[in-house]
């Protein structure tokens, strides 16, 4: 914190900014200790264990928190929430009440570093109390450079000083409020900033209540599909740099379809201009642009990470079928780009997509290929998360997944997504445990009629889903959504399953040689304690039908733990 960092741009009480004029270190301490007194801050400081980070089980991506693995079960503030203390205040405890373990959050650039050189972290702090306080970790989202491809949020030194920090132009050269990612200074002042807000968190977040970081928000490029400025044509004129195209030669056989048909279609050559490597065309603007967004991401994650190694990812907004580049926000790290971001920013650990549209399923599969982990960082909010997130988590193995202005959540919303994150919650070491291992899936409904039933193999056995019809109100006035069905699965042992989720009927097949015809030995309801399976209702009789199937009534998120045997 800086002595003559000006004052009054959030409402930091007096007593507060007392509290800032203590160095970092001595502020960390003092406030462990007060927490460790209060017996709020777990005992598990950074000496104990090391920074979260990710590991690979099998075929997954786990993030290691504490020294364990863990899910997010998110929610991501909207834009100007957590630039106010006090507009925060009433907004932690419903987070709680939402059962939520992590909130996604914004940072700004424009805030930390109100005039150049000089930091104030207050607000960053505050923020790390409050979730420390409520036991929440925190995602932060760096609105730096760019957020939804504009840079409102770059300091007003930046934003007066076109000359020093140069924006992206259009055809008629006139300035667009987009820094222009081929500047040196414009990278420069970002990183330094980022680098900053890293080496705080390092010396503050003792107890890793920050547990990975966003690096931009939705990074592209509209209306235009690229910068014109004269430096930007300058580098499009010239060669594919040799990085780029010795990625794309070593992972010739593994990249991703629709982004490999454009090269094949140019020629596949290995050498050339960036007309030359990948054609004619907007979809060239876009690959050159997204190049370019990466390397200069790649630069800020990577004197972040110098400071304070986190896990770091980058966001997409996703685009509409049909739209050509610059028609919606080009570049960013989408699914047919994934290579190029992957190339140009090694320091990124993966990417994610932001779903605002409803064919969920689609989009989280383009998210996981070539290894990509699943995290979902914005969905748009409504009722319909609840089965989202059982399905993310079950079917992709996903580090986590977050409504976007999740302090908005209304009935019949809430109450849902409650329900569902206390079943991820209770799952959870389940989950961690069988991930990357092909032992799970996820079951949502699917197509424009979003009923049509879904086969599932697992475990030896074929699992037929079928969704129910619109559920009774769950909320006495509030009409459950009629889509509002699906669950996950695990296949816990031999002949034995636990699913959880709402809105279900199941029936079982065998795959394997033996008996043929599959019948329920025992199924229970119940919950999970501490990780310890605690049996409720036996469900025979009507509620499997005599044996026959397992259902999940609609609007209700239970747990069900199956037995299954063969007969002739
Ligand atoms: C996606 C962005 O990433 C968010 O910051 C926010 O602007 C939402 N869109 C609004 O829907």
């Amino acid at each position: 914190m800086n002595e003559s960092a000006p004052q009054g741009h959030y409402s930091v009480p007096a007593r507060q900014r007392n509290v800032l004029r203590l160095t970092p270190r001595i502020t960390a301490l003092v406030a462990a200790c007060a927490l460790m007194a209060t017996g709020v801050m777990p005992a598990t400081g950074r000496q104990q264990t090391p920074p979260p980070h990710l590991r690979k089980q099998g075929t997954a991506t786990q993030l290691v928190v504490g020294g364990k693995p863990f899910l997010v079960l998110g929610g991501e503030l909207g834009n100007s929430s957590s630039s106010s203390i006090e507009y925060m205040r009433p907004i932690w405890p419903k987070l709680v009440a939402l059962n939520l373990n992590t909130v996604v959050i914004p940072v700004y650039w424009e805030q930390i570093e109100p005039t150049e050189g000089r930091f104030d972290f207050g607000l960053v702090d505050e923020m790390i109390r409050e979730a420390r306080q409520h036991k929440l970790r925190l995602v932060p989202l760096w609105f730096a450079s760019w957020k939804n491809s504009m840079s409102c949020y770059a300091p007003a030194w930046v934003k007066t000083n076109q000359q020093r920090f140069p924006r992206a132009e259009d055809k008629a050269g006139r300035g667009m409020e987009i820094l222009s990612s081929f500047s040196k200074e414009n990278v420069d002042a970002d990183a330094r900033a980022f680098a900053a807000l890293m080496r705080h968190l390092h010396e503050f977040d003792d107890d890793h209540t920050v547990i990975m970081v966003q690096v931009e928000n939705e990074i592209g490029m509209i209306p235009d599909s690229r910068d014109r400025s004269a430096g930007a044509n300058k580098l499009f004129s010239g060669p594919v740099p040799t990085e780029l195209m010795s990625y794309l030669e070593r992972h010739r056989d593994t990249l991703i379809p629709e982004f490999r048909v454009v090269w094949t279609d140019a020629g596949l050559k290995t050498r050339g201009s960036w007309e030359e490597i990948f054609g004619p065309g907007l979809q060239t603007d876009e690959i050159f642009m997204a190049w370019h967004f990466a390397r200069y991401v790649n630069r800020v994650a990577e004197l972040g990470k110098a400071e304070y190694k986190l896990p770091m990812f980058v966001n997409a907004a996703l685009t509409r079928p049909g739209a050509l580049p610059g028609q919606y926000p080009s570049a960013g790290p989408l699914p047919h780009l994934m290579d190029v971001w992957r190339a140009g920013a090694p320091q990124i650990d993966f990417l994610s997509p932001d779903i605002y549209f409803p064919n969920l399923a689609d989009w989280v599969r383009k998210y996981h290929r070539s290894g990509n982990p699943v995290f979902i960082p914005e969905v748009g909010l409504g009722p319909v998360n609840a089965v989202q997130a059982l399905y993310t988590f079950g079917q992709h193995d996903a580090i986590g997944f977050s409504p976007f202005s999740i302090e908005s959540a209304v009935e019949p919303t809430s109450s849902l997504l409650a329900a569902s994150y206390d079943v991820l919650a209770q799952l959870t070491p389940l989950i961690l445990e069988h991930q990357g291992k092909g032992e799970m899936a996820g079951m949502l409904p699917e197509g424009a009629e979003q009923r049509a039933p879904q086969r599932v193999l697992l475990g030896g056995y074929i699992l037929d889903v079928s969704y129910e019809r619109p559920p009774p109100p769950s909320v006495p006035g509030v009409q459950t959504p009629e889509a509002l069905a699906g669950g996950l699965v695990i296949a816990t042992g031999p002949d034995e399953f636990v699913i959880g989720g709402t809105g279900m009927v199941i029936t079982f097949a065998a795959t394997t040689p033996g008996d043929p015809i599959v019948g329920i030995l025992s199924a229970y309801e119940g919950r999970y304690v501490n990780g310890q399976w605690s049996p409720g209702r036996l469900l025979n009789g009507d509620q499997t039908n005599q044996g026959r199937h397992l259902r999940f009534v609609p609007g209700r998120f239970d747990i069900q733990r199956v037995k299954l045997y063969r007969y002739r």
